[in-house]
């Protein structure tokens, strides 16, 4: 946990073991730092000089002096050069906050007293420069280190941040903004926490039962559907995928309603696989490491909910999330098998690592079916093929609704969940037609495209509904270089559904 204050303070006097200055590329030091130099460290300039520093993006150089007697830790952190309308990225304030709390964390430091730059630096308000604050420090505490027995290798999580701030900024917006990053922050951490937890410990039933703790916790409704009853209902893309597993496959929905009369209702439907083998199209070995993470996008979906419910958005939000396991065995689904969907079509199961569209596709079809949605959005870690596409920093957005994937985009912007759009063309439809069936869970081979392909199976269970389509494969588990993501889960989706459902009618 951190802890966030505001303080009247002048640094020096700071209690805080640790002072913290944001420095612009090729610009002077702020005049509270210069006179902590002139008064502690009179060669400041000079030493920075020797040690290459300029304030340039991601560089961070920790100093250690006397300042009235205590012993303290100044860390001047690199912020990169404005452009030349005087701006610097918010996404370069996230990076440079989180190395700040590595920094901290890597020296056991518990408190730091941070100069907070001017929000008109990021051409943000206050409240967005509070809550980027918060969500970027959070973040990069995260550590998963539940399973190590040795508590030499826990990581040092209780931090105070306290801040302070020029006297243009507006203290009351700021604080607002940091109480609302703190919300996001805790279900981002969370969702990264389901994500990183072994597939051992998270199964279909574990994790339905997240979402069931949720919407029980923030008082939302909560249905859920076991595999019998599912079975029984007719969702044999569910049955088929949880064939192999012993455990029991669920349904999990999660309502969030408006007081606002007349909003429109939106469903998120998330992908929630907790391990995918391949079944019998089994992956080989080192395509199945990471595939506890093929439930990240029915996480993302159960921390937003989680976030939603305190935020309270003037829209409608519908939970979704399908669970499963892929496993093989002699009960599993073979390839070949045909199968039939909530909605009542038929697909060719050619290969039974394609299971998340199948899993999907029922809980699309219950969605359309039962909540009518005036927009539906799904997410998935859905295809190697958007991985390899789009790399680790975008996920695959795709669709035929352009003013749902503007909004999309313009929501990804903000929140530092970045999407990159790909054509959603119908020439790819033919793609996923079967010779035996309505639909064939794997695209043809002279269509190559597979994250598109996939999305064209996806597209037949959204009815009328305008859907967008969210392939985070690439984005989930495992991002190189970003300081506020750690070796594993991300936690990607819940900043970007969180800000669409916060401003649906203002962002178009
Ligand atoms: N869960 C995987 C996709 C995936 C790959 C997620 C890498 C995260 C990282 C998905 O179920 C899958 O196996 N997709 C297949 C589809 C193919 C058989 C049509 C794939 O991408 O190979
Ligand atoms: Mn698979
Ligand atoms: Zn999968």
């Amino acid at each position: 946990m951190i802890t966030f204050r505001f303080a009247e303070c002048s640094l020096p006097e700071s209690k805080a073991q640790s002072l913290a200055f944001f420095i612009a590329a090729d610009q002077p030091l702020s005049s509270t730092l210069d006179r902590l130099a002139q008064d502690h460290f009179p060669l400041l300039e000079s030493y920075l000089k020797q040690v290459d520093f300029a304030g340039q993006a991601g560089k961070i150089v920790p100093l250690s002096m006397s300042v009235n007697g205590q012993p303290k830790t100044i860390f001047c952190i690199g912020i990169g050069k404005p452009t030349a309308q005087g701006r610097i990225t918010i996404e370069q304030f996230r990076r440079s906050t989180a190395s700040l709390i590595r920094g901290m964390q890597s020296r056991k430091i518990g408190s730091c007293s941070v100069e907070l730059p001017s929000s008109q630096l990021f051409g943000v308000s206050d409240f967005d420069l509070g809550k980027q604050l918060v969500i970027s420090a959070c973040m990069g505490s995260y550590k998963f280190d539940d399973y190590f027995s040795d508590a030499k290798r826990k990581v040092f999580k209780e931090l105070t941040i306290e801040c302070c701030t020029g006297s243009d900024a507006d203290k009351a917006e700021l604080q607002k903004g940091v109480a609302q990053g703190s919300i996001i922050a805790q279900a981002v951490n969370k969702v990264r926490h389901w994500v990183d937890t072994p597939p051992n410990k998270l199964t279909p039933t574990i994790l339905a039962g997240f979402a069931k703790e949720v919407a029980q916790t923030y008082g939302m409704k909560y249905t859920e559907f076991g595999e019998q009853e599912l079975i029984k209902m007719g969702m044999g893309g569910l049955q088929a995928v949880s064939a192999g597993s012993e455990q029991d496959c669920k349904l999990a929905i999660i309502e969030y309603k408006t007081e606002k009369k007349g909003a429109p209702t939106v469903a998120y439907v998330g992908k929630g696989i907790t391990f995918d083998s391949g079944g019998l199209s089994l992956k080989p070995a080192l395509n199945m490491e990471a595939m506890k993470d093929d439930m990240a996008g029915a996480a993302a979906v159960i921390g937003t909910m989680q976030v939603i419910a305190q935020l309270k958005p003037d829209i409608n939000i519908i939970g979704i999330m399908p669970t499963s396991e892929n496993l093989p065995s002699g009960t599993a689904t073979k390839p070949g098998d045909i199968i039939q969907f909530y909605n009542g079509k038929t697909a060719e199961v050619k290969n039974t690592d394609a299971e998340g569209r199948l899993i999907l596709a029922d809980a699309m079809s219950y969605a359309v079916k039962h909540y009518k949605p005036d927009f539906m959005i799904d997410i998935a870690t859905l295809t190697g093929a958007c991985a390899y596409a789009l790399g680790p920093y975008f996920a695959g957005l795709m669709s035929q609704h352009d003013e749902l994937a503007k909004k999309i985009e313009h929501a990804s912007l903000i929140s530092g969940d970045r999407v990159w759009r790909l054509p959603m063309d119908n020439d790819f439809k033919a793609a996923v037609q079967s010779d035996v069936a309505d639909l064939c869970n794997s695209g043809k081979s002279q269509y190559r495209a597979g994250a598109i392909t996939a999305a064209f199976f996806l597209q037949a269970f959204a009815g009328e509904v305008p859907w967008a389509h969210l392939d985070i494969a690439g984005t989930a588990f495992s991002v190189p270089d970003i300081t506020y993501y750690d070796t594993g889960a991300t936690g990607y989706g819940v900043r970007l559904l969180v800000e669409l459902a916060m401003h649906w009618d203002t962002i178009k």
